[in-house]
């Protein structure tokens, strides 16, 4: 199916944080200064935040469309309908095959998260995740007085593993409650296979660790990749977890606020929410309901093309550091939309790296050292925007390396 992800559609006036605002310290939603992006011959690049620079599919925006015409927007909830195209949407993609009463919205994963922490954890608590990793994991542990441990990634030849002998160590400690797994990986771009997820299953449920599967990325995927949903390896895994979805990412809806959380397991699935109906989190909106029904239901084509032109623009990127910046390497990616990059090799410390691609070469980039100490000197780039915004982002890295 062809559809143009080529033309550069300006999101100037559309109150995108990506690209009207500034966000520093890594914290969202805090010192947020608005920024005129767009405009001039050198208007800053926004590289950063996880949305996609394309128009989301075409049945999306007539489902809203039809919703927006009703004209009446008020309190709403979800029918059987919705739950049949969920349910049927991870049948079909991932070979997992969801019943309807495993499924729990929420307004987005990360409030799932901290909502996870409060229901399951006592102030004091580890909670172990593997860096780099998502920074908001670090903040939804803190907010709740729990402590973060990091299981950290392996990186060695340009490539990412798991330390499975130290997640054994850390998940054997009394205090250790909870595993925030990510996969696939922000911001490595690592699909997990199902030997490493399989014996992150039996670590954790051998020391009554909860695993909570950040999956919001398992339907980005890159050509002939496999994503092995968690709960689809057995009773041990499908019983120990709370599986967090979304259509934000795979379709670009993210500021629809829609989230599906599913978990197999009915008292963890009480507990929890008991824990959600304590928080006083607002239920779905209208808007929501039906993009996330009419994405599931009609947007596989779209996301199939999607990730074809991802795929071309990763391919882009290496070729072009290979040719041109052969210090820079790419981290191959399998998933997400988002590559990083290992910029070590430039010598530089992590205030002089941001300042060069903010400040020299005008691209706002993830900065490596914010999911973690591990990721210093590295960038994350949001490479699902027109080819024209990743070419003109590569010269100016280019340009601005060579002036060093
Ligand atoms: C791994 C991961 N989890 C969660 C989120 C955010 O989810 P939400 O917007 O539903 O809170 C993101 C967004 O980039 C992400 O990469």
């Amino acid at each position: 199916m062809y559809i143009d992800f080529d033309t550069e559609i300006d999101r100037e006036g559309t109150n995108s944080i990506k690209w009207e605002f500034h966000n520093h310290g890594g914290v969202p939603g805090q010192h947020w200064d608005r920024a005129s992006r767009r405009h001039g011959a050198d208007r800053t690049l926004a590289m950063w935040v996880a949305d996609m620079d394309f128009r989301c599919p075409e049945p999306v925006i007539a489902a809203m469309r039809d919703r927006v015409e009703h004209g009446i927007f008020g309190y709403s909830n979800k029918t059987d309908s919705y739950f049949e195209a969920v349910a049927a949407w991870f049948a079909r993609r991932q070979g997992w095959p969801v019943q309807k009463e495993w499924i729990v919205t929420t307004p987005g994963v990360v409030p799932t998260l901290n909502v996870v922490v409060r229901g399951f954890t006592q102030p004091g608590d580890k909670v172990i995740v593997q860096r780099p990793v998502y920074y908001p994991f670090f903040r939804v542990a803190k907010n709740n007085g729990a402590e973060i441990v990091s299981n950290g990634l392996i990186y060695e030849n340009g490539d990412y593993r798991m330390d499975l002998e130290d997640l054994e160590r850390k998940a054997a400690d009394p205090k250790a409650k909870l595993f925030i797994l990510c996969s696939p990986h922000n911001p490595i771009g690592k699909v997990w296979g199902a030997e490493e997820l399989r014996a992150v299953a039996e670590v954790c449920a051998r020391h009554g660790v909860l695993v909570v599967a950040d999956e919001i990325h398992g339907d980005l995927l890159f050509p002939d990749v496999r994503f092995t949903a968690f709960a689809t390896l057995g009773s041990v895994a499908a019983d120990n977890t709370i599986v967090c979805t979304a259509p934000s990412k795979t379709f670009n809806l993210a500021g629809l606020h829609t989230s599906n959380v599913i978990i197999p397991n009915q008292a963890i699935r009480e507990r929890f929410q008991t824990a959600l109906a304590t928080s006083s989190m607002p239920g779905m909106n209208p808007f929501g309901i039906v993009a996330t029904e009419a994405a599931y239901r009609e947007g596989e084509p779209w996301l199939n093309s999607v990730m074809q032109y991802v795929a071309g623009n990763a391919r882009r990127m290496t070729e072009f550091f290979a040719a041109e910046l052969p210090k820079l390497k790419v981290v191959q990616p399998e998933g997400t939309y988002l590559l990083w990059f290992d910029c070590t090799a430039l010598g530089l410390d992590k205030d002089q790296l941001e300042s060069l691609m903010l400040d020299k070469a005008k691209i706002y980039f993830d900065e490596g050292y914010i999911f973690g100490d591990e990721g210093i000197g590295f960038e994350r780039i949001n490479i699902a925007c027109p080819r024209s915004i990743l070419d003109e982002a590569l010269s100016r890295m280019r340009d601005a390396i060579r002036s060093l």
